[in-house]
């Protein structure tokens, strides 16, 4: 039987891209979706991965929700934590409802997603579980405090859940995208992504595929030999 997969933020940008890749590779994929139902029944109907509605900040929602795919499709093997918002703001404008939701929602969604997935990993003694980060919580960015820490918050977290899942047969594992085509990066303003764009080795922004590769991969049966790893997709913009 296929291994199931769960994508949040799955059914658009670099989510639905990851839901396609890992449908190609043919395990049986699910997005989670938080607001967007237009989009989700395009990409169901599109795709044919199936969409579940929950706030992946909220502890509770989370918990039922994984259960519910569960019981309606299979034991959750490999987790992709990709929903993520930004709220863009210099520190002297960003209110504190600006900062928590980053927070609720980008790092506290990691948390909340292992809670409800990586007990039955460790049972099963398999799991993979890619978190997808971003060069601005390496590098860090002007008016991203919020974005930046949660970020890095989850690179932190893949580093400390990879050790423990390392004997029970568990990858964590992520991925730092740079600046990818999407909805998120058109949303900032032209001049100052033309900057950061004029600081791209390659050129260009990435595109969503190219980051669904990358989740591809580490998903796949033969990278149980990488846990607590980054890889970094960003067209050389920060190498380190
Ligand atoms: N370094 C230094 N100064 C900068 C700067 C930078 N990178 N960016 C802006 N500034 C300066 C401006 O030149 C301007 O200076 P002057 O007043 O002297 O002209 C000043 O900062 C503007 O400051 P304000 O607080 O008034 O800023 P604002 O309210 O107009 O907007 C901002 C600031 C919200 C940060 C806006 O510049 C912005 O949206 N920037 C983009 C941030 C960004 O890259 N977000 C990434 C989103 S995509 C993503 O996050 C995906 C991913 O993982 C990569």
């Amino acid at each position: 039987m296929a291994r199931v997969a769960i994508v949040t933020g799955g059914t658009r940008g670099i989510g639905r891209a990851i839901c396609e890749a890992l449908t190609a590779d043919g395990l049986t994929v699910v997005a989670n979706f938080a607001g967007n139902e237009e989009a989700a029944r395009l990409f169901s109907e599109e795709t044919g991965c199936r969409a579940y509605k929950w706030d992946v900040g909220d502890h509770e929602a989370c918990l039922d929700g994984c259960e519910r795919v569960t019981r309606e499709i299979g034991p959750v093997e490999i987790v992709v934590n990709n929903a993520g918002i930004t709220r863009d703001a210099t520190l002297h404008k960003m209110t504190f409802d600006d900062w928590n939701e980053v927070m609720r929602i980008n790092l506290g969604g990691c948390f909340n997603m292992a809670k409800a997935c990586f007990p039955g990993m460790r049972e099963r003694r398999w799991g993979r579980i890619v978190n997808i980060g971003s060069i601005n919580g390496q590098a860090g960015q002007y008016g991203q405090v919020n974005y930046a820490a949660a970020k890095s918050g989850i690179h932190g977290f893949t580093k400390a859940l990879a050790q423990e899942g390392a004997r029970v047969g568990v990858t964590v594992n992520a991925i730092a995208p740079g600046y990818i085509d999407t909805d998120m990066v058109a949303a900032v303003p032209e001049t100052v992504l033309e900057k950061i764009v004029a600081g791209i080795p390659v050129g260009r922004l990435g595109q969503a595929h190219e980051i669904a590769r990358g989740v591809s991969f580490l998903v796949s049966e033969d990278a149980g030999f990488i846990t607590g790893s980054t890889l970094s997709i960003n067209g050389g913009q920060h190498m380190y």
